[in-house]
């Protein structure tokens, strides 16, 4: 080599090293992401419910500029996206679920300008935003009711309206029985147009028509404002009510066996009507279009249909066909109402109920909570945090976090007076509690300061959960072993390709205990998770039986905060025939097979 050859060589080998650099560096802070699986396959999805999360601009709601502050935190758990709970214009009569304007942001959240600055910082850390897409009803403030109430053309039949089906007394009567999911007539009269218009929920949230093609026009033109401006997919809300039958003369039947004689509560009718109409699935095919002209982008919808996997499943699509990215997995939800229906067996029949029942090639997907329903922690048992966190962060496909669950954030008491949830005041102060869902909603506990560090305000829109002095995210930060610590460990863990593409197997199930080991032909190291349902201590034998070959040991990977043992602290290695674990542990074992 001349020197000239030399210098030149060595400049190369400079620039190759600076750019190996900058590449180490990127990949450190912003995370690495392979264009060809989609992100949602990768990352842990995390619901951000805004008016809880973090109050910026105090004045006890939270807003927009608080969920900016806190993108460091995502950063810090191992989150990679976050689904925000309607932030549109609505007079809030369902909490942001009644939106008068889809293409613009609420005051009480902030402005179009504080959105764009939340999505800018988002997506500068590598994080994505999904939005929340509410596409069944309007609230009865949006200008398009208004206009319909008048007739105003074209606007006339963007809603359902029917004349009465008689008059009682000059009381004008439904067209039919069908109920509101609130509970009551689903038919709200208008003295205006001298009409009934339909609404599965509220009065406040007449049902938008999608037989009316400029209605979905409508729908497809929101959905495309904010693919444009950057947002990286959407829940899609209660899709299953988007369509009803047409001729609107029909009853529903009565749900027999039910066991409920209050008529007008929506669990009285079979909803044959009302629900799952073939029509959505062609509304739902043209959203997915419209979001494949885009790339890597989310659509997760909602539908609460409890077993029925058959129906559910239908959301999917299939292969050539396909349709929602995924219906929310609400199995441990449904399936799962109290401790006593917890079980080795439950648990694995809810795994597998969704994993067998999936067309081919499509990606499961686990919920523990939402703003819908009673906190994982508070409906299970406080006991199981960790080990249901375990379950949904490592079971095959995306994990879904209702903010709290990673601290394992309990529901709150409510008293009627301070009762805010429509669904809840509908029922009045003797059954508000068993509807109202306030208590899952209450503002995020961040440190143990007044009203939990979530606002300087005076007041805060529900009240703060009394358990915050030790129960807040700083104290379990500050702690060696914390629900938070242990959430960490498994976003981290859950990056090893073995479980986004490994296969699955439940080495031995029991009364009491649920196991799965996640594996791959091409690994060396299997992971087993091991979760004792039960609310005693137990030693358990997972050889005995086992449908799986396990090695004579595992070395403890991660364990609930419950275990304080010395035999169990992570790394060490515990004999699969003896494991001892407290009530609602749950404990992961990493598995060398090689010998
Ligand atoms: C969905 C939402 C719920 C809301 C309802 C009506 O089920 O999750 O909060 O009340 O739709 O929009």
């Amino acid at each position: 080599m001349n020197l000239k050859t030399c210098q030149l060589f060595t400049l190369f080998m400079l620039f190759v090293g600076v750019v190996a650099v900058i590449v180490v560096c990127w990949t450190a802070m912003y995370g690495y992401q392979d264009p060809s699986v989609p992100f949602w396959k990768e990352e842990v999805i995390y619901q951000v419910y805004p008016r809880s999360y973090y109050d910026f601009h105090p004045d006890g709601l939270g807003d927009l500029k608080g969920i900016t502050s806190k993108v460091d935190y995502f950063k810090e758990i191992g989150v990679g996206a976050i689904w925000l709970s309607p932030i549109y214009t609505s007079p809030m009569a369902d909490f942001g679920y009644d939106i008068a304007n889809f293409t613009d942001i609420d005051p009480i959240f902030g402005t179009m300008e504080d959105f764009d600055e939340l999505l800018d910082t988002y997506h500068g850390k590598g994080l994505k935003v999904i939005m929340d897409f509410v596409p069944n009803h309007s609230s009865d403030e949006h200008e398009w009711f208004k206009k319909s109430v008048k007739k105003e053309y074209p606007f006339t039949d963007y809603y359902i309206w029917s004349d009465p089906l008689s008059f009682n007394k000059s009381e004008p009567v439904p067209p039919n029985n069908w109920l509101s999911v609130f509970r009551g007539s689903a038919w709200t009269w208008s003295e205006e147009r001298k009409q009934f218009y339909f609404h599965q929920f509220l009065d406040k949230q007449p049902d938008l028509n999608f037989r009316n093609p400029d209605v979905q026009e409508e729908m497809l033109g929101i959905l495309k404002f904010w693919l444009d401006k950057g947002v990286d997919g959407f829940r899609v809300d209660a899709l299953k009510h988007l369509f009803e039958v047409e001729d609107v003369h029909q009853d529903e039947p009565v749900a027999k066996d039910s066991g409920i004689d209050d008529k007008m509560d929506y669990g009285y009718l079979n909803h044959t009507l009302t629900v799952n109409q073939p029509e959505t699935f062609g509304v739902l095919r043209k959203w997915r279009e419209l979001i494949d002209l885009y790339s890597d982008k989310l659509m997760m919808v909602e539908v609460y249909e409890g077993q029925d996997l058959g129906t559910l499943m239908k959301y999917y699509g299939n292969e050539t066909d396909p349709l929602a990215d995924f219906p929310f997995n609400f199995l441990m939800i449904e399936g799962l109402h109290n401790r006593t229906e917890l079980t080795g067996f439950s648990l694995k029949s809810a795994v597998t109920l969704w994993l067998d029942n999936m067309p081919s090639g499509k990606w499961p997907n686990w919920v523990l909570g939402n703003h819908d329903n009673h906190r994982v922690g508070s409906r299970l048992g406080s006991d199981l945090v960790d080990a249901l966190n375990m379950m949904s962060l490592l079971l095959p496909g995306t994990a879904i976090t209702y903010y709290g669950e990673e601290i394992g954030m309990e529901d709150t008491w409510i008293s009627w007076e301070d009762t805010k949830d429509p669904q809840g005041c509908r029922y009045g102060p003797e059954r508000y509690a068993e509807y109202s869902r306030d208590p899952e909603r209450t503002p995020m506990q961040w440190d143990n300061t007044s009203f939990a560090g979530f606002t300087t305000a005076s007041d805060t829109w529900l009240p703060v959960n009394e358990n915050y002095k030790t129960l807040n995210v700083k104290a379990q930060k500050d702690a060696t072993y914390s629900h938070l610590s242990v959430y960490q460990s498994l976003t981290q863990l859950r990056k090893l390709d073995v479980f986004t593409t490994g296969r699955i197997a439940y080495p031995s199930i029991t009364e009491d205990v649920f196991s799965f080991v996640r594996y791959a032909d091409e690994t060396a190291t299997y992971y087993l998770v091991v979760i004792n349902t039960s609310e005693e201590e137990l030693t358990v034998d997972l050889h005995h039986d086992a449908s799986f070959d396990l090695p004579k040991t595992g070395t403890v990977v991660v364990r609930s905060i419950t275990d304080t043992s010395e035999e169990t602290v992570p790394g060490s290695e515990v004999s699969l025939d003896s494991v001892k674990m407290v009530g609602g542990e749950g404990l992961v074992f990493s598995l060398n097979v090689e010998n």
